[in-house]
């Protein structure tokens, strides 16, 4: 069996922002996690049931418009729902999404919810995420629990398996940078300040949680 993929998936996509370095956080915190058994690529080779791979996905890389199916996923085939689909970047959305087994949604707050930038990714499709488990790590001022409340009852619509554990992390310190900038530029250093409020917060024993959740549940199948 070929090992089951956790996709991170990085959900805003304005720049500059600071979900690709809370995305990179969560990769690190469960690639270096011992009893996680993650493997760095999808070997085909590796027969290992329990071997996972982590791989991030970026919503910014899928240049999905603003939902503009004539077809309503649920209403399509479960078994192969891709084709059905009448727009080439909902095809495209659909095979990528299909190839993943579990998803990790890290989200920031806006206005007390997600950015309609995750939305709009969840609501193209259906099958492709029904049945799936599903982990949620929020950012916020506040740790993001209002983002992640909706983010669950939205999981929870597409039937898919969410965890309990649900880290929300604070953002005081962590500043974005400013001006017209090259993508390089763009990159935000966490403010160590931040890191070590999670740290005291347990914020990495929590994700890791999470990680052992979705293995569990990926084990189920
Ligand atoms: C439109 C918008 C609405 C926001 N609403 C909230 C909010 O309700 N609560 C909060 O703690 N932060 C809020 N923020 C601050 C974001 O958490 C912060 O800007 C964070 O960096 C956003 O993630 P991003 O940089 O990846 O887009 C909001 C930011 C934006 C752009």
């Amino acid at each position: 069996m070929p090992p089951k993929r956790i996709a991170i998936v990085t959900s805003s996509t304005r720049r500059p922002r600071l979900n690709p370095t809370i995305t990179r956080y969560v990769y690190d915190v469960l690639s270096a996690d011992p009893t996680i058994p993650t493997t760095p690529n999808s070997d085909p080779s590796i027969t290992d049931p329990r071997h996972i791979t982590l791989e991030i996905l970026d919503l910014a890389k899928q240049s999905l418009p603003l939902y503009d199916e004539s077809v309503i996923p649920a209403s399509l085939p479960a078994t192969d729902p891709t084709p059905h689909y009448t727009k080439p970047h909902a095809q495209a959305w659909s095979s990528i999404v299909r190839k993943c087994d579990a998803f990790i949604f890290v989200t920031p707050q806006y206005n007390w919810s997600i950015p309609a930038s995750l939305k709009n990714a969840l609501d193209y499709l259906f099958h492709e995420w029904k049945g799936k488990p599903a982990g949620i790590v929020s950012y916020g001022s506040r740790g993001g629990g209002k983002a992640a409340e909706h983010l669950r009852g939205v999981l929870n619509g597409l039937r898919m398996r969410a965890v309990g554990t649900a880290p929300g992390l604070i953002i005081k310190h962590t500043g974005l940078p400013v001006g017209s900038l090259s993508e390089e530029e763009e990159q935000v250093e966490l403010d160590a300040r931040d890191v070590e409020g999670w740290r005291q917060a347990g914020i990495e024993g929590m994700m890791r949680n999470l990680g052992m959740e979705l293995v569990c549940e990926l084990d189920k199948e």
